[in-house]
């Protein structure tokens, strides 16, 4: 973008969003605590599929209807082969990108989903293509969830012409920890023109174009919008991946490579770059501060400027490479173009810190980032930032939280007088399967619903 762009995009205002049109999970994080299910239903004919939607779309909670995150709601979201399903016409399905008609197991290599993360290891029916709908329900408690699981499921159940493949509850652990003992939920990018009280943080709020279809973006116009407006307008594109966790393995790793359960605490800090408890390094870089970790107006409030070096934050921990602020980098890159705002949500048991060999117990997370191109960033940041170091001079190193390790990979820490390298890090999670999806508006999915011959019409 030129600095001429660049100045025309900070000064035009931003146009109102469509609110009413829009759905709660685009603009609001999920509740915290939270309970809730994902749900995975194929299209068997099209007026069964057109008579879910319309059922479906009075439910679905609206960024109007939201007025915070503290009461449940139903999301709703549709993969390239629900439109094929639904028969919606070809010059409309011509109109999504690439990577969103694809799917994500076509996408594998780009990925860099090889291996025990490929798509033939997945679980059914992840990759398979009958994944059309996913309706995903969050809600703050168990009662609040429970009902509107009825309500969602009054809507399927019976109905001629669609199946239900699976279900998967969610919930929330002690403090919202993940199945590795962090607290999450914590950074999401501030969007233009939401309602969505953004945390405070240094970093800029991101044009709305970049995260729903149909404004301004960070170049000043819109991204490409799948036609007609009826069916692009307000949408967004969702990514889906469930990660198994192999938490005794994170935990053997901590052991083995520190000293006392101090040190085991801070080794775990600089892999992620926050303390478990949410406290990020740069703001606590010697000891955990709880109370920070916890409070929303501090635990978000800071950039690496001061830590170039990381000494505090390592470049290569997760939180850093997935959101690297005001690093300077070895590869010229705009921040602002790769951010993803997430709803991902952590099942199993809630963690363990004494959990040294595999319970048999499923823990996991299902990794839900949304945006306009939420496609493309998380190729570029599965090929970039995850699976590899160039970007913050560490070679071949990778993630140590998703990225999947070849044989003796190693994890680098700065510090004085001479840096830290640990050998032989593992995979500690795997992908289970995933799906690319699409976010349509509330109006869209009355669009979806209606019978063909009005939709043709529409590109005659
Ligand atoms: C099982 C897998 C994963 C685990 C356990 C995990 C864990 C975490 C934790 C503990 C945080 C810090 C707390 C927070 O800000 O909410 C975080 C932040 C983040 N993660 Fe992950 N994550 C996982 C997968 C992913 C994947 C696959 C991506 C991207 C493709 C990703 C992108 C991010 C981003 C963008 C942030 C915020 C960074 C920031 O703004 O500071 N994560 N993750």
């Amino acid at each position: 973008m030129s600095i001429f762009d660049k100045i025309k995009a900070a000064v035009t205002p931003a146009p109102a969003l469509e609110l009413h049109d829009i759905q709660a999970t685009l603009l609001f994080d999920r509740p915290d605590p939270y309970f809730g299910t994902h749900v995975l239903l194929r299209i068997d004919t099209p007026e069964g599929g057109r008579t879910l939607l319309s059922r479906l779309a009075p439910h679905v909670r609206s960024a109007a209807d939201a007025r915070g995150n503290d009461a449940a709601w139903i999301a709703v979201a549709l993969s390239h082969g629900a439109l094929v399903a639904l028969e919606v016409p070809a010059a409309s399905l011509e109109s999504f990108p690439d990577t969103f008609r694809e799917g994500m197991a076509a996408r594998a290599d780009r990925l860099m989903d090889t291996g025990a993360n490929a798509p033939e290891h997945w679980e059914a029916p992840y990759g398979s293509g009958q994944v059309h709908v996913t309706v995903s329900i969050f809600a703050p408690d168990e009662a609040s969830w429970r009902q509107a699981m009825d309500t969602a499921r009054s809507q399927f159940d019976a109905l001629q012409g669609v199946t239900l493949l699976g279900s998967h509850d969610f919930g929330a652990q002690p403090d919202s920890r993940n199945p590795f003992g962090y607290r999450d939920n914590i950074s999401n990018p501030a969007i233009e023109g939401s309602p969505m009280p953004a945390a405070p943080s240094p970093d800029p709020a991101i044009k709305a174009g970049e995260f729903i279809l149909g404004y301004p973006g960070e170049s000043g116009v819109p991204l490409a919008m799948p036609s007609p407006p009826e069916l692009g307008r307000n949408g967004s594109f969702v990514v889906l991946r469930k990660y198994r966790a192999d938490a005794a393995a994170f935990n053997r790793f901590l052991r083995d490579n520190a000293e006392t359960p101090q040190q085991q605490e801070l080794l775990a800090a600089k892999l992620v770059g926050r303390w478990r408890s949410g406290a990020p390094l740069t703001l606590a870089p010697e000891r955990d501060d709880p109370a920070l970790g916890a409070d929303r107006q501090r635990n978000n409030d800071f950039g690496y400027g001061d830590d170039q070096a990381g000494l505090q934050a390592p470049p290569g921990c997760h939180i850093r490479r997935m959101n690297p602020r005001d690093s300077k980098l070895a590869v010229l890159t705009d921040v602002n173009l790769h951010r993803i705002a997430r709803r991902s949500t952590t099942f199993g048991p809630p963690w363990r810190a004494d959990l040294l060999e595999d319970d048999g117990a499923e823990r996991g997370l299902f990794f839900i980032g949304l945006s306009a191109r939420a496609h493309a960033t998380t190729e570029f940041m599965q090929q970039e930032w995850i699976n590899h170091g160039n970007f913050v001079d560490l070679g071949k190193e990778r993630d140590p939280i998703v990225g999947t390790q070849p044989e003796d990979s190693t994890y680098t820490i700065p510090q004085c007088p001479v840096r830290r390298r640990i050998h032989g890090i593992h995979s500690f999670c795997t992908l289970r399967g995933g799906e690319y999806l699409f976010m349509p508006s509330l109006s869209a999915l009355h669009w979806l619903s209606q019978p063909n011959p009005h939709k043709q019409a529409i590109f005659r």
